[in-house]
């Protein structure tokens, strides 16, 4: 394992070989943290902010080069109204505190979900840091907003349909690439780790198309005390796994 006193060019040479490219997290555990605590939930919410500061700072100085946060789920707006505008209020800090250190540390900010569910202010601070972010090209961090996994292949299968329907493409052309770009990830490659906190191993609704061949890390860590070293397990914990892609292992893996 590294620890923080291991100077950063040594992490960055350490990490060369295999590094996962792209990362998605689910972020749980923060409510369970504060009620253990005693306090209420939104204040899991806010120490949580502080490993996202510490995770996206790690994720930059590794050299990964996507980082996906599931911040907030479609489902997630049953909660508690306190709770749902505590978080949206975090969400408005977040990025507005952090714009300018996330530029200097190259990160470029990307939402997916159906932002436009979001409180209006919300939408406006985000979509303002994202224009601010647009030119940088180290790490892209992406923030799951009012996202649902379902809802997004829906919305791939209803894009395609009209596309058969207009006789932009034929039904043939149809695969697993062209799926692919309709959801909102298009862009990005599909993550190569999923981790997920506080001890469920359960996927929620998260990226389901885009996991198919993730590797998997379930910590018993509850997110807002997830920190770089636990991060830095998960990631060294990757770079022991053999990733077979269905083949077997004398075959070069199709990346
Ligand atoms: C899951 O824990 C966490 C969330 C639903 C919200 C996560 C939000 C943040 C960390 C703050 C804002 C995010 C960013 C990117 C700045 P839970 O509440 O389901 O925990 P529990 O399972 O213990 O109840």
């Amino acid at each position: 394992m590294l620890h923080d006193s291991q100077p950063t060019e040594l992490k960055k040479k350490i990490y060369t070989q295999s590094l996962p490219e792209h990362v998605a997290i689910i972020m749980d555990g923060n409510g369970r943290w504060a009620q253990e605590r005693r306090k209420p939930r939104v204040w899991g919410h806010k120490k949580g902010v502080e490993s996202v500061r510490a995770v996206v700072k790690t994720a930059g100085e590794v050299g990964i080069k996507y980082l996906t946060l599931y911040a907030f789920s479609e489902e997630n707006w049953g909660r508690p109204q306190s709770e749902v505008s505590g978080i949206m209020t975090l969400l408005d800090t977040f990025v507005v505190r952090e714009r300018k250190e996330l530029y200097e540390n190259n990160v470029r900010l990307k939402t997916i979900g159906r932002i436009e569910k979001l409180p209006a202010k919300t939408r406006k601070l985000v979509q303002e840091t994202t224009e601010y972010l647009k030119d940088n090209d180290g790490l892209t961090l992406t923030i799951a907003l009012s996202y649902g996994g379902r809802t997004e292949i829906s919305a791939a299968c209803r894009m395609i349909a009209e596309k058969v329907k207009n006789h932009e493409i034929n039904v043939d052309q149809i695969d697993s690439e062209l799926f692919g770009q309709h959801l909102s990830t298009g862009s990005i490659p599909d993550p190569d780790l999923l981790i997920r906190t506080s001890g469920e191993q359960r996927i929620s609704n998260f990226l389901l198309w885009q996991i198919a061949y993730s590797e998997l890390w379930f910590s018993t860590v509850y997110w807002p005390d997830f920190r770089r070293e636990h991060f830095l397990d998960a990631i060294q914990s990757y770079k022991n796994r053999k990733r077979r892609f269905g083949l077997v292992e004398s075959v070069q893996a199709p990346i």
